[in-house]
């Protein structure tokens, strides 16, 4: 059986091959001769613009080394503004040591580092503690950003991470949903407090709505019945409308917080922008009434890479509980940073409303594996309408959309 697995691991047919095997139970954990295989990759081996980016066949595979790893074959693969920002740098220093607590003694261990956090693919091996997964379930993830990404044609994961993929979605569709649908989760419910169950007598604001996390946030909350008014440019009103915003606002024409300021007072404020949003934006919310300020946009990071990890840590924690108590003392608003946060359970709640119809996705441009630099500059020229997606499989029978196309798709349900 183990040569069978490995073959039908390396012939480029591991979906439909290893579909045999599903269900025939997960292989003990061993240090696999496969270790000595290698695949597919795009990598960076120093940080700087597009041009570090390099593509290789001759990245070694990462194979089941713990009880709850699985590994999979990545049909699609999708990108995010912290791809571009991992690429020059941004955030090393405290990866690294989330990485290997001991690259503090080793510059540069972490290269060659392969960038992308979503992914859509097939099981083809797991641990033997995996209980959830076996080898030819479809499935999709956000990878940590401190794992390698999927811009490589195989990905190991814990178990925790992965969730099968909805059924209504081609793998394309689907890596354009996990890594902004877990930071939604994080952000609205781990830290706003929102949930099904308490969603439906809420107003909630969303600024930067039109992007990757906006979008999917946008249709998260009206599954759950909340009342939501976004901000963004004028050229993007039709999308969101589409995707359920009850108000737009057009922040491109006028003082958007004047605007605002005349709506009924909100809930909770997921704020995508980040800069001087929350000078104009905290004042919208309920006071003395548990409304929640939610940014994305926090300095962590930054400060780590600047300032060093400790004295990064403590600058930005200071900063943090110094506005959360300016807050809190004078209109009892709470001020809170959110983060990705891997959260298998949670995509399998997105699963769920994706196959009922209710959270649709927005992939505005897609890209072959031979043009990932191509796919990193549309990023970078900002203005998202969704997502970027790169097809990293070329036999993806799911895949039903033709490669490099832009403009966005929101695909509705096929079945
Ligand atoms: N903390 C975390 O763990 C975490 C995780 C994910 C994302 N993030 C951050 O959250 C932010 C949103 O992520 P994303 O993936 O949704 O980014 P994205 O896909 O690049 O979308 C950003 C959107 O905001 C719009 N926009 C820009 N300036 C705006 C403004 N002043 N008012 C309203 N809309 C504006 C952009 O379109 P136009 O420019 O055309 O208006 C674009 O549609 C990014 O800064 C990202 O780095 C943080």
């Amino acid at each position: 059986m183990a040569s069978v697995r490995l073959l039908c691991l390396f012939n480029g047919k591991a979906a439909g091959c290893s579909r045999t095997l599903a269900r025939t139970g997960c292989r003990n954990v061993c240090s696999s001769p496969s270790r000595l295989q290698s695949m597919s990759a795009w990598v960076i081996d120093q940080y700087g613009s597009s041009g570090v980016l390099r593509h290789t066949e001759e990245i070694t595979i990462p194979t089941i080394n713990f009880a709850h790893d699985v590994m999979i074959k990545v049909s699609a693969a999708s990108l995010n503004p912290l791809d571009v920002n991992m690429r020059g740098g941004y955030g090393a220093a405290l990866l690294n040591i989330r990485r290997d607590p001991l690259s503090m003694l080793n510059s540069f261990s972490e290269f060659p580092l392969i960038l992308g956090r979503d992914l859509s693919g097939v099981v083809v091996d797991c641990g033997s503690g995996v209980t959830h997964f076996a080898p030819g379930d479809e499935v999709w993830a956000a990878i940590p950003p401190w794992k390698q990404g999927s811009l490589a044609e195989y990905v190991t994961l814990t178990e925790y991470e992965v969730s099968y993929k909805p059924k209504s979605l081609s793998h394309i569709e689907a890596a354009s949903i996990p890594y902004v649908a877990n930071t939604a989760f994080s952000a609205l419910v781990n830290t706003g407090g929102l949930c099904r169950e308490n969603s439906s007598n809420k107003r909630v604001l969303i600024t930067g709505a039109s992007g990757g996390v906006g979008t999917f946030s946008i249709q998260l909350l009206k599954a759950w019945g909340a009342h939501v008014t976004v901000t963004c440019s004028q050229n993007a009103e039709g999308l969101v409308r589409g995707l359920g915003a009850d108000e737009v606002v057009d922040y491109t024409s006028g003082d958007v917080a004047e605007k605002l300021e005349v709506m009924q007072r909100f809930d909770v404020i997921l704020d995508n922008v980040g800069g001087d949003t929350e000078e104009w934006a905290i004042g919208l919310l309920k006071p003395w009434s548990g409304a929640k300020y939610v940014t994305l946009v926090s300095p962590l990071l930054l400060n780590t890479d600047s300032m060093g990890l400790l004295d990064g840590t403590l600058n930005a924690g200071l900063t943090l509980h110094n506005k959360a108590f300016q807050n809190i003392t004078s209109s009892g608003v709470f001020y809170r940073w959110a983060f990705y946060a891997p959260d298998g359970p949670a995509l399998d709640e997105v699963s769920r409303l994706v196959d009922a119809g209710k959270i649709l996705p927005v992939v505005e441009a897609q890209f072959p594996f031979t043009q990932v630099p191509q796919a990193f500059q549309k990023l970078e020229q900002g203005h998202a309408r969704g997502k970027t997606v790169v097809k990293v499989a070329e036999d993806d029978e799911c895949i039903q959309t033709a490669e490099s196309e832009q403009g966005v798709q929101v695909t509705s349900q096929q079945n």
